[in-house]
């Protein structure tokens, strides 16, 4: 779908106009081939920059990156990913982000993660994220060591999160790209009983400091669309919640994001 463009505006005012394609849970195998060949070419061609959300293959297999990877090598726009919880499933993460890498799609983890694209136009702080729950029901840093690991497991991505939004702060628009959820507010729809494994509110707090103009994740395959973290947009965008196979913001720098394109 081709909306209006606004590079002749853009040009009169001197605002840069930034269209994002973005998407979670792809969760791409050989069956599906011909459907992100066709999804990815689309977003491609809509968008400036393309972000997934994770859940990009069934369960982590290489052969599953692989068929992703075929998908987004030729298609001549940035793609940044993070991966996400099926990704890791079988502990081949590492060759997972390598076959994507090696089709040129840029995939961010800890340690601060950032993209910029469109000459600083874009920064993109990524992590996966994890779990711990929201509200007055999050999980302790408490007890048996495999929870306590769990609980600093959670930390480091925050902590990744805070650097890598750092490392973005002076981009004219700044993206948080996630897979496990900063909010419970796109989590309605999911059992409440479960919203603990879908996200930790912990990551809200970087959010909360830096601001960025857009916060993206996957994940909760039932949960809700668009939320709002005291004022920052939160968009679940995993592709079950959207419906359809990617969602296309505008983005112009110094203005909130004030509606989507679809
Ligand atoms: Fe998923
Ligand atoms: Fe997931």
């Amino acid at each position: 779908m081709q909306g209006p463009t606004s590079v002749l505006a853009s040009g009169m005012t001197g605002e840069r106009t930034v269209r994002i394609a973005a998407a979670g849970d792809l969760h791409v195998d050989e069956s599906r081939r011909d459907a992100a060949t066709t999804a990815i070419a689309a977003m491609a061609s809509d968008g400036d920059v393309v972000l997934l959300a994770g859940d990009l293959t069934t369960h982590g297999e290489p052969e599953q990156a692989a068929v992703l990877a075929d998908a987004c090598r030729d298609v001549g726009t940035p793609i940044i990913a993070v991966l996400g919880n099926h990704d890791l499933h079988v502990d081949r993460g590492g060759e997972v982000a390598d076959v994507l890498r090696d089709a040129g799609i840029v995939v961010l983890d800890r340690a601060g993660s950032t993209a910029v694209v469109r000459e600083c136009g874009v920064g993109v702080a990524g992590v996966k994220g994890f779990v711990g729950g929201f509200r007055s029901h999050t999980l302790p840093d408490f007890g048996e060591r495999s929870l306590r690991e769990v609980y600093a497991e959670t930390g480091e991505e925050v902590d990744a999160l805070d650097a890598g939004l750092r490392e973005i702060a002076t981009c004219p628009l700044r993206i948080a790209l996630l897979h496990y959820a900063p909010t419970c507010e796109t989590l309605v729809g999911e059992p409440t009983e479960i919203w603990s494994f879908l996200g930790s509110e912990r990551m809200a707090a970087p959010l909360l400091e830096h601001r960025p103009d857009l916060v993206l994740h996957g994940h909760a395959h039932s949960g809700t669309l668009q939320a709002s973290l005291q004022g920052i947009p939160v968009f679940n965008v995993s592709i079950p919640v959207m419906g359809q196979d990617y969602w296309l913001f505008e983005l112009t720098a110094g203005r909130s994001l004030s509606s989507t394109l679809h």
